[in-house]
C-alpha cells in the first residue's frame, strides 16, 4: 500500500465522510458481530452523527444487514437528515420520558451517549435528570442488550501529566456537578448490569477531537484570532474522534456484567504551551500565554494504556492532528462554537 500523508478535509461534508468512513477492522467486526438491531442513544450530538453514519455504513459494507437506529430529539434537524441520507433510521425521542422510551423498538445493541454537561451551574437538576433518569430509562428498557456507555475522564480526580494519569483501578472523586452526575450515569447502568446481567462497558472518554469542536480546536482558534490561551492547566489528552467511533462501535464486543471499564484517549499526554507554540508558528503569528505565572493546575490526565491493549495505538497520532487542525482552521473551516473549556479545574461547567 503506497504510504500517504492525511489529506485536509475541504468542508464539512468531506470532514463528516472521513470520520464515517468505516475501518476494515469495524467492517470485520459487523461482519461477524450478527447485531440485527443497533440502537444509539442521543445520536443528534457531536460525536453521535459521525458514529451513526460509520456504523450504517460499516453494515451495508460487510452485508450484515444490521439496522441501525438513532434516538434524540434532534433539536438539531440538520443533523437527523444527514443521519437518514446514510442509511440510519431516526427516532425523535425524549430519553427523560418514560413512556416513549419503553416504546423504542427492540435492539440487542445500545450505545447510550445523551447526556447534558454546559449549563450545569445554571440548571442542574436538567444534568442530573439527564445523566441519570435517561440512563434508568434505558437501561430498563435495553435489559437484553449489550449496552457500551459513553462516560468522561472527569469523574476522576484531577492529577498532574507526572502521574502517568489516572487509569481505571483510580477510584472516581468526580469533581462538580457534571462529573459527580455523570458518575451517576455509570452506576446506573451498573446497578442494571449487577441485577439483570445486562453486558455493558464504560467508555471513560478525555477530548475527542473533530476539527469543528474539541481542544484543539479551542486552542488554534484562540491563537488564530490572537486571543490569549490560557496554560494553567499545562497537560491534557485528546484523540482523534474517528478512532472514538471505532473504539465505541468495538467495544459492543467488550461489554460485561459486572461491567468492565475502559479509559479512552491518546498515548500523547500534550502541553497546552507546545499545542499554542505549534498553531502561532502554522499561523504565522505570535502565541500569548496567560497563566505562566500562577502555578500549574493539575488537569484531566487520562492512562489509556489498558485500552490499548485491547484496540492498539490510535490510527491518528497527535502530529496529525494538529497539522489537519491547523489547516482547517486556516483554511476558514467551520467551528460548531462550542468550546471544551479544558481550563476548567473547578468542576462548574
Ligand atoms: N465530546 C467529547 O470530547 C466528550 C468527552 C468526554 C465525554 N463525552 C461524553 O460522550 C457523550 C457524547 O459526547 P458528545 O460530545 O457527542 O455530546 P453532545 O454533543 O452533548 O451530544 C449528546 C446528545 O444527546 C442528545 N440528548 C440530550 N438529552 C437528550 C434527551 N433527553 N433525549 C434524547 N436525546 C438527548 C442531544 O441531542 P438532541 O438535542 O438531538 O436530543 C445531544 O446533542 C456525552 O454523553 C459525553 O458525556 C464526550
Amino acid at each position: 500500500m503506497a504510504i500517504s500523508e492525511i489529506r485536509c478535509p475541504k468542508s464539512d461534508e468531506e470532514l463528516d465522510a472521513m470520520l464515517g468512513t468505516p475501518s476494515e477492522r469495524l467492517i470485520a467486526f459487523f461482519q461477524r458481530a450478527r447485531i440485527r438491531r443497533l440502537a444509539i442513544l442521543g445520536i443528534g450530538g457531536k460525536i453521535g452523527v459521525t458514529l451513526g453514519i460509520a456504523a450504517a455504513t460499516a453494515s451495508r459494507r460487510a452485508g450484515s444487514g444490521t439496522e441501525v437506529i438513532g434516538v434524540s430529539r434532534f433539536s438539531d434537524s440538520e443533523a437527523r437528515a444527514k443521519l437518514e441520507a446514510s442509511g440510519v433510521h431516526t427516532i425523535s425521542c425524549d430519553l427523560l420520558d418514560e413512556d416513549a422510551v419503553r416504546a423504542l423498538p427492540d435492539a440487542d445493541a445500545v450505545i447510550f451517549m445523551a447526556g447534558k454537561k454546559f449549563g450545569t451551574s445554571e440548571n442542574a437538576s436538567l444534568t442530573w435528570a439527564m445523566n441519570a433518569i435517561a440512563p434508568i430509562n434505558a437501561a430498563k428498557r435495553y435489559l437484553n442488550a449489550r449496552i457500551v456507555v459513553f462516560s468522561t475522564g472527569c469523574v476522576y480526580p484531577l492529577a498532574f501529566a507526572e502521574s502517568a494519569g489516572c487509569d481505571e483501578q483510580c477510584p472516581p472523586e468526580p469533581l462538580g456537578e457534571y462529573a459527580q452526575s455523570v458518575l451517576a450515569r455509570e452506576r446506573i447502568f451498573e446497578y442494571y448490569s449487577r441485577i439483570a446481567g445486562i453486558p455493558v462497558m464504560i467508555f471513560r472518554l478525555n477530548y475527542a477531537i473533530d476539527l469543528r469542536y474539541g481542544v484543539l480546536h479551542d486552542i488554534a482558534m484562540r491563537v488564530w484570532q490572537a486571543q490569549p490561551v490560557d496554560i494553567a492547566v499545562r497537560n491534557f489528552n485528546c484523540i482523534w474522534q474517528g478512532d472514538v467511533i471505532e473504539r465505541a462501535l468495538l467495544s459492543i464486543d467488550l461489554c460485561a456484567s459486572p461491567p468492565r471499564i475502559l479509559n479512552i484517549s491518546g498515548p500523547e499526554t500534550v502541553a497546552t504551551s507546545d499545542v499554542a507554540k505549534y498553531f502561532a508558528a502554522a499561523f504565522g503569528k505570535r502565541a500569548i500565554l496567560e497563566g505562566e505565572d500562577r502555578a500549574a493546575s493539575p488537569g484531566y490526565i487520562c492512562n489509556a494504556g489498558l485500552s490499548f491493549g485491547f484496540f492498539g495505538y490510535p490510527s491518528v497520532p497527535l502530529t496529525t492532528m494538529l497539522r489537519l487542525t491547523s489547516e482547517w482552521i486556516a483554511g476558514g473551516g467551520s467551528s460548531l462554537n462550542k468550546p471544551t473549556h479544558f481550563q476548567t479545574t473547578d468542576g462548574k461547567f
